[in-house]
């Protein structure tokens, strides 16, 4: 008989190599507190329920909390021979404690144990990523209110487009982010119910109480069945789909800081402490930061791909491929944390290149829509207007000048509808302010948003 758990049934040993490839140790054993939670739970459940005497429970409940202090203290020796983290502290509870520990395993099974610390691991840490996406946001909106009149182009295709503020190109992040937030709490929903006492597939011949040990642990109800409660990992999906979408959201801000930063665009730059030099050119100073965030996206997505692909065709109940589960969302879960945490200190460090962002809205022909509406408001068709703020444009590139410093003379010369007036009014401030409705980019509307968004992250429920 082998030393396993499970070696009742079996006579030979264990392949040295299956060892080490069926454990998973090394990955699970993060989720030790977890374990334990469940574990105290579970037991206290078994003596309510007459399964465990009081000093059993007893036994058991002190044995738990000094397992708990050995691996805190880093004296808990995990072994690969016994797979996972639930067996390394089972078998130590019996070490410790003898025969009472023996009793921990009544009425459940790895199956919904697993199940269960990995939706209170998950949980923990989902509710971390909320609390990092928020105070991202507020580091954004601060940006945006001290930058709320800052004037800087406005790019589609990459090229310059229309003139914008830069508080309300901070903002459109701080709404992104805000659904980032909402994919997570819909995640953390579902993935709130209780899969303990599904046991290995069927449910348990005991009469436990299910609802004791959900609410014990904090979860909204128990799973309603029990083939489902130890056999899905939609919640992992859920949670990688929302990371792989946040992180999406990050590559493409990270992607606007290293543009931003080259000596080509010169609108920001971020500060020694978060850059890097360069071996061989001594003048580099590179944005590793924001690059390495955009690189992480590429793993990020990898967890979701594989998962996906993990679960696809997976029989009910539990296989054992869904213990690849948790090296997927661990990993997801680390980068993207670590990522937030970058931004949320890096980006109070930024410096904004004010007069270089003015000076590139001024440049590239980003008024010519303002005075395309300024024919229509005299009088010319949307479609004529366009046609003649495009021949003017046209005339601006060939003489080298910009639509704000044409003369009267050659404005009579493109089109008689064009006027001094139009031209003289304009600005790039007067672009911005004149988008002063709901969601547009004028410094009215962007101070506005932002006091929205302050008094919704301060009263963080919302
Ligand atoms: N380490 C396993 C996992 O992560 C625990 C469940 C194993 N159950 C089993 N019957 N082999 O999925």
């Amino acid at each position: 008989m082998s030393d396993k758990p499970w070696g009742g049934r079996f006579d030979a040993p264990t392949n040295a190599f299956v060892e080490a490839f069926n454990a998973s140790t090394d990955v699970d054993q993060r989720m030790y507190a977890q374990d334990i939670e469940g574990s105290r739970a579970h037991a206290t459940m078994l003596h309510r329920q007459s399964i465990l005497s009081s000093n059993e429970l007893k036994k058991i409940l002190n044995g738990l909390d000094e397992i708990e202090g050995e691996i805190e203290r880093g004296e808990f020796a995990f072994l690969i021979e016994l797979e996972d983290v639930h067996m390394n502290i089972e078998r130590r509870l019996t070490e410790r404690v003898g025969e009472a520990g023996k009793k921990l395993h009544t009425a459940r099974s790895r199956n919904d144990q697993v199940a269960t610390g990995t939706r209170l691991y998950l949980r923990q840490r989902t509710d971390h990523v909320l609390d990092l996406l928020r105070q991202f946001q507020m580091v954004l909106v601060d940006i945006a209110q001290r930058e709320h009149d800052t004037i800087m182009p406005g790019f589609t295709h990459l090229q310059s487009a229309q003139p914008v503020t830069f508080g309300h190109h901070m903002l459109a992040y701080v709404e992104m982010l805000d659904r980032d937030h909402g994919r997570f709490c819909d995640a953390r929903k579902r993935m709130n119910e209780c899969p303990l006492g599904s046991a290995a597939l069927a449910g348990t011949t005991f009469n436990i109480d299910r609802q004791f040990t959900s609410d014990q642990l904090g979860f909204d109800r128990p799973c309603a069945n029990s083939l489902d409660g130890v056999s899905d990992r939609d919640f992992v999906v859920e949670l990688l789909a929302a990371s792989s979408l946040c992180a999406v959201h990050l590559s493409r801000f990270c992607e606007e800081l290293i543009l931003w930063m080259s000596a080509q665009f010169s609108f920001i730059e971020l500060s020694d402490a978060f850059c890097t030099g360069s071996s061989i050119m001594p003048q580099k100073k590179n944005p590793d930061m924001p690059e390495l965030i955009r690189g992480k996206t590429g793993r990020i997505v990898g967890g979701l791909v594989t998962m996906l692909v993990n679960l696809k065709s997976l029989p009910l109940a539990y296989n054992k491929d869904m213990q690849e589960d948790k090296a997927a969302v661990f990993d997801t879960f680390d980068q993207l944390s670590a990522s937030l945490r970058i931004c949320i200190d890096m980006l109070p460090e930024m410096t904004v290149n004010r007069d270089k962002l003015y000076d590139a809205a001024s440049s590239g022909h980003a008024t010519a829509t303002d005075l395309a509406d300024h024919l229509v408001r005299a009088g010319v068709s949307f479609r004529d207007a366009h046609a003649i703020v495009g021949k003017a444009v046209a005339y601006c590139i060939r003489t080298k000048k910009e639509l704000h410093t044409l003369s009267v003379n050659e404005c009579a010369d493109l089109d008689a509808h064009l006027s001094a007036e139009m031209i003289s009014s304009l600005s790039v401030e007067a672009c911005v302010a004149a988008r002063k409705h709901l969601g547009g980019c004028a410094p009215q509307q962007v101070q506005m948003q932002c006091t929205l968004w302050k008094d919704r992250l301060e009263n963080q429920d919302a």
